[in-house]
């Protein structure tokens, strides 16, 4: 395994679980220094501990990210505490799960809520990061959205909506960052085995997998190889692009 990220300082948001923990863990192993920012404190720590593992700083930030002054608190305390973020990975993001209704039933503060974890954050963080990175003529934010985005699947109009947003997102701010050579691009995920996915009922699991060409869900491993590409030089000239990484799930 090659340490290509020795010296760079990555931020990953939600990084106590799941997809955004395997990707904090597979920067870690290529020798980041890691800023992790997760609600979830004991989750966040034995995250950390395991990235440090790898022989590198993991500094863990507490908080809810799509809270402005939160947000901006914690971008403080990165750089203060490590250095400019050279790059970012925006991942939070969630549908309304027990919350959950049909669309013309759904509540506003749901939809809220929704858009709020799985678009606005992504538009907070980055909004902390493109100063220095803008600067420094050099940095790459990669943002996670959903093949629901391009699938429209059932039950997710809000969810949908937002992640779709996260590609408006990532296009135009390539073409905004690209005089600065700053990388910006999103992966979407096909459904992946984290607990969001092992929750839901046995038979729409097996729905979904056999939906899958590839037959059988993405491993959040397989997002983070993704990302950890595209936050790399050999992703230099790569910029507003969306990786599908979902066995072939949506064909876009
Ligand atoms: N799992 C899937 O099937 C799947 C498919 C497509 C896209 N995605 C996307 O991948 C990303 C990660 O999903 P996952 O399945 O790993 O989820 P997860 O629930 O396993 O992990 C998400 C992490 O983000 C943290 N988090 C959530 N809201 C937060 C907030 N407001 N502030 C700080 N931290 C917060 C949680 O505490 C948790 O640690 C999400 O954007 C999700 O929409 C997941």
């Amino acid at each position: 395994m090659t340490r290509q990220f020795e010296g760079k300082i990555a931020a990953v948001t939600g990084a106590g679980n799941g997809i955004g923990r395997a990707c904090a863990l597979a920067y870690a192993r290529q020798g980041a220094t890691l800023a992790m920012l997760d609600k979830e404190p004991d989750a966040l720590e034995e995250a950390a501990a395991l990235a440090r593992q790898s022989g590198v700083v993991a500094l863990p930030i507490h908080g809810d990210m799509t809270k402005p002054d939160i947000v901006e608190s914690a971008f403080a305390k990165i750089r203060a505490d490590l250095g400019p973020v050279d790059i970012l990975l925006n991942n939070i993001g969630q549908t309304a799960r027990e919350n959950y209704s049909e669309f013309w039933q759904a509540k506003p503060e749901t939809l809220q809520f929704v858009v709020n974890v799985s678009l606005m954050a992504t538009l907070l963080c980055s909004r902390q990061v493109v100063g220095d990175m803008r600067e420094r003529r050099s940095g790459k934010i990669v943002s996670i959205s959903s093949d629901s985005a391009m699938n429209g699947d059932i039950g997710t109009v809000d969810y949908a909506s937002a992640k779709s947003g996260v590609l408006g997102f990532t296009r135009a701010l390539a073409r905004e960052l690209g005089p600065f050579k700053v990388n910006v691009n999103a992966v979407c995920p096909g459904p992946t085995n984290t607990r969001a996915m092992q929750r839901i009922p046995k038979d729409a699991y097996e729905r979904a997998k056999n939906a899958i060409p590839l037959g059988e869900l993405c491993e959040p491993e397989d997002i983070a190889n993704a990302v950890t590409f595209l936050s790399s030089e050999n992703a230099r000239f790569i910029t507003g692009q969306t990786l599908m990484v979902n066995g072939g799930r949506v064909f876009y």
